[in-house]
């Protein structure tokens, strides 16, 4: 969406992940808190956003009113708590007529919410899909024209998972899959997607983003362990900077989602590694994408700024360790020397000419810098489907 913002990915903390309904004044107060002291804000996290369970009725006026007991402050004044520590203020409603939790939802009511949101400070609006009966490709249009008659910069972060063409031109972002759970896998006893799937189902969309429109494979799990509230049963340490470094290769939004007063160093340095950062971060906004598919071995890559510059993800899906070769004419770099260097060791591993091979524990991701020579495009497409079109 051609608004001006999102530029590149959101950055931020949300609610949900960790916490569903079970938020108030004080928990959001502690996270903003978290989000200064521990160093995420200054890595790029802004955004700290409501999800779910806010909101309880309307009024006479039909104006959208926030839990009392909750929210005794009001959002107006939570807004300015956020703002005055240089961080962004995000709130969530829903295109029907009550959110996914059965509190009141926008449908009829676009206008006035954008006004009040914006009254509020608000920064961005993460907009549902649930309850809802009209046109889904409108209701998400008449919210995007609202917000930008709200006199308000507010970014609008589409939430309607199975993804849409229209999703480009409608939001700063939009879910490509469903929900996330904290599982690297697919576990019988989880109902959401694991991180696996979620990486597969959001590289298919990979040519839609760019500077002001990215996928939302939805938010992080980093750090959880299996106490969320969305269901899993957590990760090892390994598949959650497999997560992290995948969303940075997929220019995803970086929206934390466990309690940052309790979060570990490992977990800290994961999440706010300044390298793995500026991968999501780069400003040419470009989705990185599989182009290697060796069986369990994968080779991913991303065009970043700079001549001959690219970041590589060589994926070991395997459950044991593996050898991962990537060949510099496979994403697209002259045969030449290129030198590699190591994101999540932040290492520098030397120069190598053809290609490079490295070990990559099971379930895990080698994220690479690797600075070589720019070649021309070459279509590397092969071309095997003998259907006949009529
Ligand atoms: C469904 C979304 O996918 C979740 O991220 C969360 O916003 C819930 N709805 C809230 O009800």
């Amino acid at each position: 969406l051609e608004n001006g913002l999102e530029r590149t990915p959101v950055m931020g903390w949300n609610s949900w992940n960790r916490y569903a309904c079970g938020i108030d004044e004080d928990l959001i107060h502690r996270q903003a808190d978290a989000m200064v002291s521990t160093g995420m804000r200054d890595a790029g996290y802004r955004y700290v956003n409501l999800d779910d369970c806010w909101q309880t009725s309307r009024d006479a006026t039909g104006t959208i009113v926030a839990d009392p007991v909750r929210f005794p402050s009001g959002m107006r004044a939570l807004g300015d708590y956020l703002h005055a520590r240089g961080l962004k203020f995000g709130i969530y409603s829903d295109r029907g007529t009550q959110t996914c939790a059965g509190r009141p939802g926008s449908q009829g009511h676009e206008a006035q919410d954008a006004r009040t949101y914006a009254s509020w400070g608000v920064d961005l609006l993460k907009y549902d899909n649930c309850n809802a009966t009209l046109d889904q490709k409108s209701q998400y249009e008449t919210m995007r024209d609202a917000l930008a008659a709200s006199g308000r910069q507010i970014v609008f972060s589409v939430c309607a998972w199975a993804f849409k063409p229209w999703g480009p031109r409608t939001g700063n972002q939009a879910r490509s899959t469903g929900d996330i759970v904290d599982d690297y896998t697919r576990n019988a006893a989880t109902g959401g997607m694991p991180v696996d799937e979620i990486i597969d189902s959001n590289n298919d969309h990979a040519m839609y983003a760019h500077p002001g429109f990215f996928n939302d494979p939805d938010m992080l799990q980093v750090g959880n362990y299996g106490t969320g509230s969305v269901g899993g049963h957590g990760m090892t340490d390994t598949e959650y900077q497999t997560h992290f470094s995948m969303w940075a290769l997929m220019a995803a939004p970086l929206i934390a989602g466990n309690d940052l007063t309790t979060m570990s160093a490992t977990t800290r340095a994961i999440l706010t590694n300044p390298e793995v950062i500026a991968v999501d971060q780069d400003p040419l906004g470009v989705q990185g994408r599989r182009i290697r598919d060796l069986g369990e071995q994968e080779v991913w890559s991303k065009k970043v700024q700079g001549s001959g510059v690219r970041v590589v993800a060589l994926w070991n899906r395997a459950g044991a360790a593996a050898s991962i070769h990537v060949d510099w004419r496979d994403v697209g770099l002259g045969s030449g020397s290129a030198t590699v260097r190591d994101l999540v060791a932040r290492a520098d591993r030397g120069s190598f000419s053809d290609g490079y091979t490295t070990t990559v524990p099971a379930h895990g991701v080698a994220l690479l810098r690797v600075a070589g020579s720019e070649t021309p495009d070459v279509i590397r497409i092969v071309k095997t489907d003998t259907r006949t079109v009529t």
